[in-house]
């Protein structure tokens, strides 16, 4: 559903904010692009086409990416794009691309699309992607791109997690593969027995383009949008012979642009829907480029969702697909895996923070997705700039933070340690007890991969005579990507059908909490802690909140002769750890 807003990157209000020494400030890389959709932008339908906006997405975004770099720069890869309304003739789309951080040679690019109605005033949200540009390579070798510097605390927000997000995307293929080979438990059989099922076969689509100079930039490669739109038609037509009805592009997976296209390249586009579901359906677009005789090169591989809407907007019910045989029959299935992966992804990424339930399932396919959650969802709390000075004692501060209800606080202090030091002796839970009297055992139920560990945590009754606490914590570690970042070490609650809550404990839940360690002068390191308090874990902290007690003090006090005894020694950590910390050494 479209809805209104009055945020300054939607309304297209000059992004310029006072600074706290009083500056005017406005970001170099941000850059805007507004165009009024006229008969030639839309479908038969009256819409804009989404390979129109896909170009226009795509042009404004490497303007800002060029304008950061001061080269020439070339789409490297597309998040995940889900359309939330289409956009009529007549109608205005603005868009906003900004960097949200520069790694080596590659930038993350933030982008607001929204729709304006210049009759009636209003305007409302169309998408938001992120895509990575890379700066075009020189005779001298790979480019090193100048740092993005953050100034205003959305702008640290994005720089934080971009970093989380080029995470997921460097690994996201690989991911993806091992989901498909390890999901597609459906078997086909069941679908071929419909009569009404329309033949795979019946969707599938060819179509060549040569690639001209107005499809190129000035270094004569072809425009990452151009070949988006492309993609885009092809896939569009298959999905309208599945429904013989208008279908409305509703998302896009990411998009990985594999080798660069050229003036004067044939591009060959292929489309099939792979699966159709009650209301959307899966088109699997692949494009590759040739010239004379030689061998095709794979471009690009996307998977988008259709829907076919009724007059109320509604998702109208689809015709089943009968797939192939063999090839077929894979994409039917890879194709339900890839909802499943979806839904997730939608599930747990794109909602706010605070809309992911606490009982989140955890299970090999979701998680990517619940790691990423966790670490970003302690970045933005880490990322916030109102928090309150509480207590102080001996340099050990309290802060605290209301917003909306919630509660949040934080513990502030320095050690005499090296921060990697740190970040290895905090990433252990187990060894958590030699400092925290809160925590009275702690065993590891699952170490799911190098950076995510499941541990149970046993907590003390607060009420003498009283139950005591369990909590399933996901452990997420994470080392700096580069120096401006810190060690985490993000906490939160998640669910395992295999330890249900018993009758000898009340389950306490964590929503967020963990540690960002920041290597400073002179060896040493500051360690924030951050916990966004849930009924569970409020009782510990809320004499301290009220400034009737310091064991806020107590503990950390405690954390940090922990730490300065055990500043050399490295032996119990996990091995996964270990193997890290040799790699970076
Ligand atoms: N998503 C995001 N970034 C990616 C990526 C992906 N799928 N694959 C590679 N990158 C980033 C790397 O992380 C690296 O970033 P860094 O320098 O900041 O560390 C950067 O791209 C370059 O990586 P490198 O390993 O040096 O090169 P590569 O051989 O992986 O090539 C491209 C990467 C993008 C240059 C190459 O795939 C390409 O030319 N693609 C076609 C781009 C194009 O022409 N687009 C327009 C449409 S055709």
């Amino acid at each position: 559903m479209a809805s209104e807003t009055r945020d300054p990157a939607l309304l297209q209000e000059p992004s310029v904010f006072i600074l706290e020494n009083g500056e005017m400030y406005r970001n170099q890389t941000e850059v805007k692009m507004s165009q009024i959709v006229l008969p030639c932008h839309a479908n038969h339908c009256g819409e804009l086409s989404a390979g129109q906006l896909l170009k226009w997405m795509d042009s404004t975004a490497c303007l800002s990416a060029e304008r950061h770099a001061g080269c020439s720069c070339i789409t490297a890869s597309v998040d995940d794009i889900h359309f939330e309304t289409t956009i009529g003739i007549g109608q205005v789309v603005n868009i906003t691309a900004k960097v949200n951080r520069a790694f080596t040679s590659s930038m993350e690019v933030g982008i607001s699309v929204s729709c304006e109605d210049l009759f009636s005033d209003r305007q409302w949200k169309v998408c938001h992607a992120f895509a990575t540009f890379v700066a075009r390579r020189t005779e001298a070798g790979k480019v090193q791109l100048k740092q993005v510097i953050p100034h205003t605390q959305a702008e640290q927000m994005e720089y934080s997690l971009a970093a989380e997000r080029r995470r997921m995307r460097l690994i996201h293929a690989e991911i993806i593969n091992d989901l498909l080979s390890s999901c597609c438990s459906q078997t086909v059989s069941e679908c071929l027995d419909y009569q009404d099922a329309v033949s795979a076969e019946r969707t599938r689509v060819e179509s060549v383009e040569l690639v001209l100079p107005p499809h190129a930039n000035h270094q004569v490669s072809t425009f990452g949008g151009q070949i988006m739109a492309w993609m885009e038609n092809v896939a569009t037509i298959s999905a309208s012979r599945l429904c013989n009805a208008h279908p409305t592009l509703q998302s896009i997976d990411m998009f990985h642009f594999r080798g660069p296209s050229h003036i004067g390249d044939r591009l060959v586009l292929k489309a099939i829907v792979n699966n159709a579901f009650k209301k959307s359906m899966e088109v699997g677009v692949c494009a590759e480029a040739y010239q004379g005789g030689e061998p095709l090169r794979h471009i690009n591989t996307a998977f988008m969702t259709f829907e076919v809407l009724d007059n109320d907007r509604k998702p109208c019910t689809l015709p089943r697909i009968r797939p192939e045989p063999v090839d077929g029959k894979r994409r039917f299935q890879e194709a339900i895996a890839r909802k499943k992966i979806r839904l997730d992804r939608k599930y747990i990424i794109s909602c706010n923070q605070s809309e992911v339930p606490l009982s989140v399932p955890w299970d090999p396919s979701n998680q990517m997705y619940l790691s990423y959650n966790n670490v970003s969802a302690l970045k933005m709390l880490a990322a916030r700039t109102n928090w309150v000075l509480t207590s102080e004692k001996n340099k050990v501060s309290l802060y605290t933070l209301e917003e909306n209800q919630v509660l949040c606080f934080k513990v502030e202090t320095h050690v005499a340690v090296a921060a990697e030091q740190v970040f290895l002796l905090l990433s252990d839970l187990r060894r958590r007890k030699a400092w925290d009297h809160h925590y009275q055992e702690c065993e590891v139920i699952t170490d799911s991969n190098e950076d995510d560990t499941i541990y149970r945590v046993f907590t003390p009754s607060v009420t003498k005579g009283g139950k005591g606490q369990d909590f399933i914590l996901l452990a997420s570690r994470r080392c700096p990507c580069d120096s401006g970042d810190p060690y985490l070490i993000a906490l939160r609650s998640v669910t395992l059908p295999a330890y249900p809550p018993t009758e000898d404990y009340n389950r306490g839940e964590v929503l967020c909490a963990g540690f960002s360690i920041w290597e400073e002068e002179n060896s040493f390191t500051k360690i924030s802690y951050y916990n966004r308090a849930t009924p569970g874990v409020l009782p510990y902290i809320s004499t301290d909140i009220a400034g009737l007690s310091s064991s806020f003090y107590r503990t950390f006090a405690s954390c940090s002769a922990f730490l300065e005894n055990n500043k050399d020694s490295l032996a119990s950590l996990p091995t996964s750890m270990l193997r890290e910390t040799s790699k970076r050494s």
